[in-house]
């Protein structure tokens, strides 16, 4: 077995974690200090902020004065979604130093996510590219549904291959797999990422991978074995996607940290500060903890408060 002797973590909080929180919308000033505060734990790659319509997903409506009211920092790459060029050029307006563009594997996720098939959501990203070279922005692509999809079920691994092909294809630099509603499980995953590294060299994969069923961890390790050094997670396990019903958030950061600390893969993240900033933004968006390390290690710092 060969695992990884390092692994850089995606932080997914502020736009997958808060993107489709309910209620009323998230005040600027808590979504800076949160990227702040995962930025000072030692998350040197944070997905900041989305430039997609106001309309379709309110809570991402400030990214602009959330790029803009953030510490920015050298050794912190601050990413962004754009799902077309105007997404692109609001993005590279607030300084962003990393774009996403994001298709499907399933075209129902596609229409339900983005309004359009998965061939004219890869058409739209080409002048995306474009732009973003001249610029010099890294582009980072996802495919949603890698191992499943809300209206479709299961989805063919060779769909998820020609997908991300084309996406590296044109050019971005990290594919990321989005088992978008966490139906996944280790053997499927493998099989997956098999048909994907036909197209795509394992070295520019990331997992991104919900929790909804509580697998993410093991199709984490499965994945990892096969040589997967990039993950994407959220702090106290927040999110979910507004158009995959029954969803939730992206596997905990903690936990994912747990893991890597105990089997001797670097990060350069420090579980306890994590954890602190895992249970300040569940105390201020008042929720439970989602994250089993950041629940473990709070109730340990209580109990060693009450002596
Ligand atoms: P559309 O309605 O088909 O777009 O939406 P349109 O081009 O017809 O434009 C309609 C209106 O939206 C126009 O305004 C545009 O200007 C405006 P109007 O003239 O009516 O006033 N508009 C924009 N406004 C701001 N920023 C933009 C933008 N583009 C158009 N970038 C569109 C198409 C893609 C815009 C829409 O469907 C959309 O914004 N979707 C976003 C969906 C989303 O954010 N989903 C969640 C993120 S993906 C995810 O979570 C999965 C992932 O985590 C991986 C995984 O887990 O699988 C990444
Ligand atoms: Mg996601």
């Amino acid at each position: 077995m060969t695992l990884p002797r390092e692994v850089r973590l995606v932080e997914m909080s502020p736009r997958d974690g808060l993107q489709n929180e309910a209620g009323p919308l998230i005040a600027t000033d808590i979504k800076t200090e949160l990227i702040n505060r995962l930025g000072d734990s030692g998350l040197g790659h944070i997905e900041a902020a989305s430039f997609v319509s106001p309309r379709w997903v309110p809570q991402m409506g400030d990214a602009a004065e959330v790029m803009a009211g953030i510490r920015r920092r050298p050794d912190v790459r601050h990413a962004a979604l754009t799902p077309n060029l105007k997404g692109f050029e609001n993005a590279l307006a607030a300084g962003v130093n990393e774009v996403a563009v994001f298709a499907a594997a399933s075209e129902s996720f596609s229409r339900h996510n983005i309004n359009c098939s998965i061939a004219d959501s890869l058409a739209r990203f080409y002048p995306v590219m474009e732009a973003a070279r001249e610029h010099d922005i890294p582009v980072r692509g996802y495919v949603s549904t890698v191992l499943g999809c809300p209206y479709e079920g299961d989805i063919d691994p060779q769909q998820v291959a020609r997908v991300a092909g084309e996406l590296a294809d044109m050019g971005c630099h990290e594919i990321s797999l989005g088992d978008t509603i966490g139906t996944g499980t280790p053997l499927k995953a493998k099989r997956m990422l098999a048909a994907v590294t036909q197209k795509v060299r394992v070295e520019r994969l990331a997992a991104h991978f919900h929790d909804t069923y509580g697998q993410a961890l093991a199709n984490l390790f499965a994945v990892l074995e096969e040589g997967v050094s990039v993950i994407d997670a959220s702090v106290a396990g927040l999110g979910g996607c507004p158009y995959a019903q029954g969803a939730s958030g992206n596997v905990a950061t903690e936990d994912v940290l747990y893991l890597l600390d105990g089997l001797g893969i670097r990060t350069g993240v420090n579980l306890d500060s994590l954890a602190a900033t895992g249970d300040w933004i569940s105390r201020q968006l008042e929720r439970p903890n989602g994250s089993k390390t950041g629940q473990a290690l709070g109730a340990t710092r209580q109990g060693a408060a009450d002596g």
